[in-house]
């Protein structure tokens, strides 16, 4: 038995816990044993004195054991892999990534977070096709990803109920901006989901979590070796977010894009930059999960993507999970307040101010800002250019949409066009995938 307040002394120190220490005190917390203000203090002690690769895998450990674990034995017979991105601005990329896996032959069981702040949910997403059952029991996830090889779902309450309570205190404690604990947080909940093969895309730039490459660096090593001490494989990309990922940030706006990044042909059109980024995370699930050569795998998921199997898979999971993409579609056309911004220079769109454009995006009702905050699925923007495009003056820059109420889209506007730079001269190509880690 060690005292809560002696691990707090020693954290705070900047010595290293032990596994006991850390587990005897994670287990505590869930239990109810050690209250949230010496929690919160253990949590200011890490974030300020961090925490070695040990003591991370240590507290990985713990908190996924805090509650339920699925195991896929029996269940598939397929190498069970997932992605997870960090979140971006536009970040649709999982409606294609992961069915293109799973067209693959590998069992994805994806669980998928909601939107809080600036980027957007892919539940919150999933929720604007009407009828799709975001929520499963574990059995259910089981059941549609043993039907399909394929389910996105939000976490359940059983899967690390440590990582939910410790949470909701870094939130309100200044606690959430540590790369130890947010390495836990991830995997507590992504190594639940059983999967053997754990791929990440950590996003960077003015649009991401992490702002600056060094930071994105620390996460996504500190993510890949702790997948790793799992006994598990792992890799991660570092990529670029800057700028908005596509055309459409938003709910509705967003899966329909992802409808067109699935589409046979995507890969040579306007939208060939992502779909090509897509390719490289299913690529790299098909080559760590299967053990083939990663040039191999990338032709296999072009393929997939070309013959238009990977949106086949798409559509299977959204009618396994109850969603009807007819509704959808008739969704979509409902009439909607919009209104268009135009540029007031010509010349080249220098950049698109990522972190501008999710807050006007939020404004109107796309993403939430507190949990009980309602969405407005038909919200959202949607841009006429991408960095590098040519505008003349008076040519359109993006519309932002909204169900109704004309004047805040009015008021968004104003902010709206603050997020564009036109400059005389192109800008440099800028590569999305700035780093490549663990594979
Ligand atoms: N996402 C998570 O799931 N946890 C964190 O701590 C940060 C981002």
């Amino acid at each position: 038995m060690f005292s809560a307040k002696s691990i707090i002394d020693k954290k705070r120190e900047g010595r290293a816990l032990g596994s006991a220490e850390i587990r005897e005190f994670i287990s505590g917390f869930t239990a109810g044993e050690i209250p949230d203000c010496q929690m919160s203090a253990l949590a200011m002690a890490i974030c300020c004195r961090g925490m070695t690769a040990r003591e991370t895998a240590d507290l990985v450990e713990v908190m996924m054991n805090s509650g339920a674990t699925i195991d896929w034995k029996g269940v598939v017979d397929r190498p069970v892999a997932d992605k997870h991105s960090t979140g971006g601005v536009g970040d649709k990329l999982s409606f294609v990534i992961q069915p293109l896996a799973a067209a693959c032959g590998l069992a994805v069981p994806s669980l998928v977070g909601r939107g809080l702040g600036l980027t957007g949910g892919t539940a919150d997403k999933l929720e604007a096709i009407p009828g799709f059952k975001v929520s499963l029991s574990i059995d259910e996830l089981k059941r549609v990803v043993a039907e399909t090889g394929i389910a996105l779902a939000t976490q359940t309450a059983e899967i690390a109920p440590a990582d939910r309570r410790l949470y909701a205190l870094r939130d309100v404690t200044g606690t959430v901006a540590s790369i130890p604990l947010i390495t836990a947080s991830i995997l507590s909940k992504k190594l639940a989901e059983g999967a053997e093969t754990l791929v990440f895309d950590v996003k960077c730039g003015r649009g991401a979590f992490m702002k600056d490459a060094a930071e994105a660096h620390a996460l996504a090593e500190s993510l890949v070796s702790g997948v790793c001490a799992s006994g598990r494989r792992a890799a991660a990309l570092v990529t670029d977010m800057d700028e908005p990922l596509g055309f459409s940030v938003g709910n509705a706006c967003e899966v329909a894009e992802a409808l067109e990044m699935l589409a046979p042909g995507a890969e040579s059109g306007p939208l060939a930059d992502i779909v090509g980024l897509s390719v490289e995370f299913a690529a790299l699930m098909v080559s760590i999960a299967r053990g083939v050569p990663l040039d191999d795998a990338r032709a296999e998921c072009s393929a997939h993507l070309a013959d238009g199997s990977a949106l086949a898979k798409f559509r299977e999971m959204v009618a396994a999970q109850g969603g009807d993409l007819d509704a959808f579609a008739r969704r979509l056309a409902r009439p909607t307040v919009k209104y268009r911004i135009q540029s007031v220079r010509s010349g080249y769109v220098e950049s698109i101010d990522a972190d501008r454009v999710a807050r006007v995006a939020l404004s109107l009702g796309a993403g939430r800002e507190k949990p009980d905050d309602r969405i407005d699925h038909l919200a959202g923007v949607r841009l006429a250019v991408r960095r590098g495009d040519r505008v003349a003056i008076g040519a359109p820059l993006a519309t932002l949409e909204k169900g109704s109420d004309p004047d805040a889209l009015e008021r968004a506007a104003a902010e709206l066009i603050k997020a564009f730079a036109i400059s005389p001269t192109p800008p440099p190509p800028k590569p999305l995938v700035v780093e490549r880690i663990g594979c």
